[in-house]
Formats: structure tokens, sequence, C-alpha cells
């Protein structure tokens, strides 16, 4: 359906637990997070009613989020449960990778045929550091087998100057003999860092610094791009993708609703609004849910103010909607 600036909502995603293995540093704070208790986050019959409602109202993708997904039991059978649902043509996840080595094969068999890894150092210490424990070893074999078992794969690497920005070009270098997608995103103040503005690179200086090494193209956007601007290098199997929320946002070709695990539905990720959904749950038709998610649709603002002189906007942890 259309919302009220006219564009088409048609992408839904739902993150399906808070939960994380990891605590990137750009995500939560050193101390982690108060979880949700898991009464309050939404059984899986849920999620699938609110995703069948959505799909009547012009859903056609999804992707799942977390937390990290795969952490969540039972998580395979939903994936299963989500892809047979009439109206989704595509379903896809964003993951960590952590469990990919030994879920990638099931989660393909379920019907998921994208996943988009968050990677953002290939250096062990550095990985380690940013992600506060995690292991890259372990990750990139996990990319490895999803590749491998046919799975698309985007690579998203957060910069942050200072912490992962000598490793761009190395990152770039990845997309030349694997038909990956190798995605830079800038760095987005969610948790409010003191001092995030030293922390931002700009998509622009990105992409200087990987031209400064190599041959650089634009490519035509198309629907598989998202909000990034993709690019090839010379010869390259696979592409790049500029991601610029802070810079140059993309929302005016927003096309995306979110759900958090605990049921809020937001209409844009860098808003503080959100509409807690539990209530219709509960009711035993999907009429005032259907009405809901309508109304909710239709009120997207038309864009975020986060990066604005003077806009006040709460911290939250991007565990809590997937990006
Ligand atoms: P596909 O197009 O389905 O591959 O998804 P995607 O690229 O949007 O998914 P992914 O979860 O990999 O998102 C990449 C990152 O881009 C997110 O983690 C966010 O950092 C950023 N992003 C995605 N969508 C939005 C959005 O609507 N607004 C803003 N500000 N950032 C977004
Ligand atoms: N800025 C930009 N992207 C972020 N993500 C998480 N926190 C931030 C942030 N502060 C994105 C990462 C991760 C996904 C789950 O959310 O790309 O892959
Ligand atoms: Fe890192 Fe994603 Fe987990 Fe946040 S949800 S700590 S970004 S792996």
């Amino acid at each position: 359906m259309h919302d009220q600036h006219g564009r088409i909502i048609n992408y839904l995603r739902l993150s399906i637990t808070d939960r994380c293995n990891f605590r990137c540093r750009y995500c939560m704070p050193e101390t982690g997070i108060e979880k949700q208790a898991h009464q309050q986050i939404l059984r899986y019959e849920d999620l699938l009613r609110i995703a069948r409602v959505a799909t009547s109202l012009g859903i056609d993708r999804i992707r799942v989020t977390g937390g990290e997904p795969l952490i969540r039991r039972g998580v395979v059978a939903f994936l299963k449960q989500l892809s047979v649902l009439p109206g989704v043509q595509d379903l896809a996840l964003t993951t960590n990778g952590m469990l990919l080595g030994e879920m990638a094969k099931s989660i393909f068999e379920a019907g998921v045929k994208r996943v988009n890894v968050s990677l953002d150092s290939l250096n062990e210490q550095s990985f380690s550091d940013i992600t506060r424990g995690g292991s890259l070893q372990q990750v990139l074999d996990g990319i490895e087998t999803a590749a491998a078992v046919g799975l698309q794969i985007k690579l998203n690497m957060v910069v942050m100057r200072g912490i992962n920005d000598d490793e761009i070009n190395d990152f770039a270098r990845l997309s030349l003999d694997r038909p990956w997608s190798v995605r830079f995103i800038e760095y987005m103040p969610t948790i409010q860092e003191p001092d995030w503005q030293k922390r931002l690179l700009s998509g622009d200086e990105v992409l200087a610094q990987i031209r400064h090494e190599f041959n650089l193209t634009p490519l035509e956007s198309s629907g598989q791009c998202g909000p990034s601007r993709p690019f090839k290098i010379s010869g390259a199997i696979g592409t790049i993708g500029i991601i610029t929320p802070m810079s140059n946002h993309f929302c005016s070709s927003c096309n995306r609703l979110r759900i958090t695990s605990d049921g809020l539905a937001k209409s844009c990720l860098l808003s503080d609004e959100t509409v807690d959904l539990k209530p219709y749950l509960q009711r035993a038709d999907d009429c005032d849910l259907q009405q809901r998610i309508e109304k909710i649709i239709f009120a997207k603002p038309s864009r975020h103010t986060i990066n604005e002189a003077g806009a006040v906007h709460k911290p939250f942890t991007m565990s809590s909607i997937g990006g």
C-alpha cells in the first residue's frame, strides 16, 4: 500500500529477538542492555499473524532480524512458515554469521535465499574488540558455508573512523573474486555515544579511499539494492554498496515497516515513535490489527531528523530492531 507521501511500502523487517551473542560497540553500550522479559517477546504464531496481515496490505518482501535471529529456538521452522505465506516473494535474513556454519543449509532449505552478514573487521583482534568477543574465523567459515549452500551474500561493514577505516580497501577487495555485495554503512548515532561525530566517515570518503586503489564504476540501482548505492570495481565478480543514512539519506524511497520482537511497530528506523501491536493480537480476528497496521503505514514520516541540529532523539540499541 501507499503511505501519505506516495511511497509504496512493500518491505517488512521482523525482529524476532533482542538477544545477541555479540555486543558490537556501535550497537549497544559495553554494559549490555536490559533484555526483554521472555513473556514480552512475541510468539512465532503472532509474528506470523502480523506477517500475514502485512502481506494482505501489499508487503511482498520480508527480512528477519534480531538481535541475532539465529539464536532463537525454532527459527528454522518459523522461516519455513514465513516463506510459504502467500504473497511472500523474497525472504532474507540479517545475521552476525556466528551460527551460519551449522545453520546455513537448513535456513536455505527453509526458503531463505539471501543473507546479509555484519562483518566489521578482517583482523581477528579488531573483530573481537568491535564485537566484544566474537570469533572472526567462525564468522568467515560461516559465510563460506552459506555461499556454498547457495545463499546470496551481502556483507555489511559499519565504517568507524579510527576503528576500522584502515580496512576499507581490504573489504572492497573481497568483491573481486566473490559474487558478493560488500556494503559500507555510515555509522548512525543510535546509542548516542559521546563524540559520535568523530567516528562518522561519510560514504563519499569511503568511495574516495576505494578509488585511490581501484577503478570504480557506478551501477544502475536495482530492486535488490535497498538503500545501498551500487558500484563495481573493474573486473570484479561482486559489487560494492554505499549506504549513507547520515550524509545523504534515502528516506524519499523508503519502502520499510519494522516490528520489534516485543511487538512494537516502527515505520521509521530513526523515529522515536512506536505503536504497540500486542493489544490487537489479543483479539480473535485480524480486523483491528489490519486497520492499525494500515494507519501506521499511512502515517510513516517523510524522513528522519537524527542528524539535524537541535533534534532530540531517545537513544536505542540497534539490537532491539535489527537495523
Ligand atoms: P536488502 O535491501 O533487503 O538487502 O536489505 P538492507 O540492505 O536494507 O538490509 P540490512 O539489514 O543489511 O541493512 C543494512 C543496514 O542499512 C542496516 O543495518 C542499517 O544500518 C541501514 N539501513 C537499512 N534500512 C534502513 C533505513 O530504512 N533507514 C536507515 N536510516 N538505515 C537503514
Ligand atoms: N550505525 C549503522 N549501522 C548499524 N547497525 C547496527 N548499529 C548500527 C549503527 N549504529 C547495522 C549493522 C548491522 C545491522 C544489524 O545493523 O549493519 O549489520
Ligand atoms: Fe552486533 Fe548485530 Fe548483535 Fe548488535 S545485534 S550486537 S550489531 S551482532
